[in-house]
């Protein structure tokens, strides 16, 4: 068995492992970092596409901004389209001139990997079989196997950055952990395809039969979706079906316009909210998806790792660099509360745009009474895109 002694231990290399991993070698805290697929088998899997303003921020500080910076697009709005009409909400208008960036986040972890390897970070690929040992001591262990021999990892703190599916969330005793859950009736079949998005900023469609979105990764690479039932399979879905039912939700002059083509890419998603509560046990911290899932019609999936990740990357500096561990102490707090903020307009992005099976007349029309009230009030739509261009860390 090889030994191995570091600071913090960082289980998952998606983003948030990743940015956390980079924040803390450039201030020269120690860290090894553990996935279990490899380099390629993580960039091959296509996720969302909008950055927060805050995310962004934090990506250049991690000097990792600088493709960002140059292939990004900066996205000043976006539009509501239902049944048929179509209106804008004013991003940078409503916030004093904040917006997001249009970029995709395999495009970001791919250069979050290429700034590890440039500094020679410790990123330990095909790390199999993590386990977490003594988190509530002082000195706590994480183990696991690679090309068949055992490795052993002693740290000051283990960072749980291994998604839903990953070990550290449950290595936490069930008496310890509270988790909140809301699965919505429908899922989301994503596809790419090599062809110019149908509109310079994002189309959110609601439509009786179902929303729809219109999303992009560059001016030559299109990203839309579709809701669907959740007992639907990709198989069930020919790239002309998907295409003629896009059509269909969207307002005649934007179907009218629409570049279609082969896809490269198509899956199905669950719509899912979740969080768990507290995000600390001993010294193990929970962030990102290991913590927190939302659906992904508010586009805050990501910016929500942003911000445990922000959180923890001054709380580890301030404990190292000054002695002060009371970013630590009220890690979880800290994070949780604008978590569930970013809970609250996932929720209400999602149940104004979708169609629900068996929706109540009564809930029909109080869509409609949303939509409409937020297209009458400058309160409402601030209220949006506020929540949209990422509340403050
Ligand atoms: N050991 C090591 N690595 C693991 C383990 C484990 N036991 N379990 C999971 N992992 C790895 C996964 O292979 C993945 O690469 O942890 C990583 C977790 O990455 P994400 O699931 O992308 O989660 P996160 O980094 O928090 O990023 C959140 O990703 O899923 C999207 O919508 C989500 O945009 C959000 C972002
Ligand atoms: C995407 O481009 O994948 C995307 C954009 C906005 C969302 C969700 C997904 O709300």
């Amino acid at each position: 068995m090889a030994n191995f002694k570091t600071k913090v231990c960082i289980i998952g290399g998606g983003p948030s492992g990743l940015m956390l991993s980079q924040l803390l070698d450039l201030k020269g805290i120690d860290n090894i970092l553990l996935e279990k697929h490899t380099r390629e088998y993580v960039l091959s899997r296509i996720r969302a596409g909008v950055l927060e303003h805050g995310f962004a921020e934090l990506m250049r500080e991690a000097k990792c901004g600088e493709r960002m910076d140059r292939e990004g697009e900066i996205h000043e709005g976006f539009f509501i389209a239902d049944n048929g009409n179509m209106r804008r909400i004013d991003l940078s208008g409503h916030t004093g001139g904040n917006s997001v960036v249009v970029y995709g986040q395999t495009e970001l972890t791919r250069d979050l990997y290429d700034a590890r390897a440039a500094m020679d970070g410790t990123v330990i690929h095909e790390a199999e079989n993590a386990a977490l040992h003594d988190i509530t001591s002082d000195k706590p262990v994480v183990t696991y196997s690679k090309d068949g021999e055992e490795h052993r990892i002693e740290c000051d703190f283990i960072i749980g950055a291994d998604g839903f599916h990953g070990v550290s969330r449950k290595s936490i005793p069930v008496d310890k952990i509270r988790e909140y859950e809301k699965l919505y009736p429908m899922g989301w079949l994503g596809i790419l395809s090599e062809t110019k998005p149908v509109s310079p900023e994002l189309i959110y469609a609601r439509h009786e039969r179902g929303f729809a979105l219109c999303s992009l990764r560059s001016q030559v690479l299109s990203r839309y979706y579709i809701q669907v039932p959740l007992t639907d399979t990709v198989e069930d879905w020919t790239d002309e079906a998907f295409w003629q039912e896009l059509h269909r939700r969207l307002p005649g002059d934007v179907a009218g316009r629409m570049e279609t083509g082969p896809s490269i890419e198509k899956s199905i998603a669950p719509l899912r909210s979740f969080v768990a509560e507290p995000m600390r046990y001993g010294n193990l911290f929970l962030a990102g998806d290991a913590a927190h899932i939302v659906p992904p019609t508010g586009a805050r999936g990501l910016n929500s790792a942003a911000s445990d990740i922000y959180y923890l990357y001054h709380a580890m500096m301030d404990h190292y660099l000054k002695g002060d561990s009371s970013g630590l102490d009220k890690y979880s707090e800290t994070a949780l509360a604008r978590i569930w903020k970013a809970q609250r307009f996932s929720w209400w992005m999602t149940t104004l745009l979708h169609t629900f099976p068996d929706m109540p007349e009564y809930d029909r029309r109080l869509q409609e009474t949303e939509l409409e009230y937020l297209f009458s009030s400058e309160a409402a739509q601030t209220s949006l895109a506020e929540n949209y261009v990422g509340l403050p860390f």
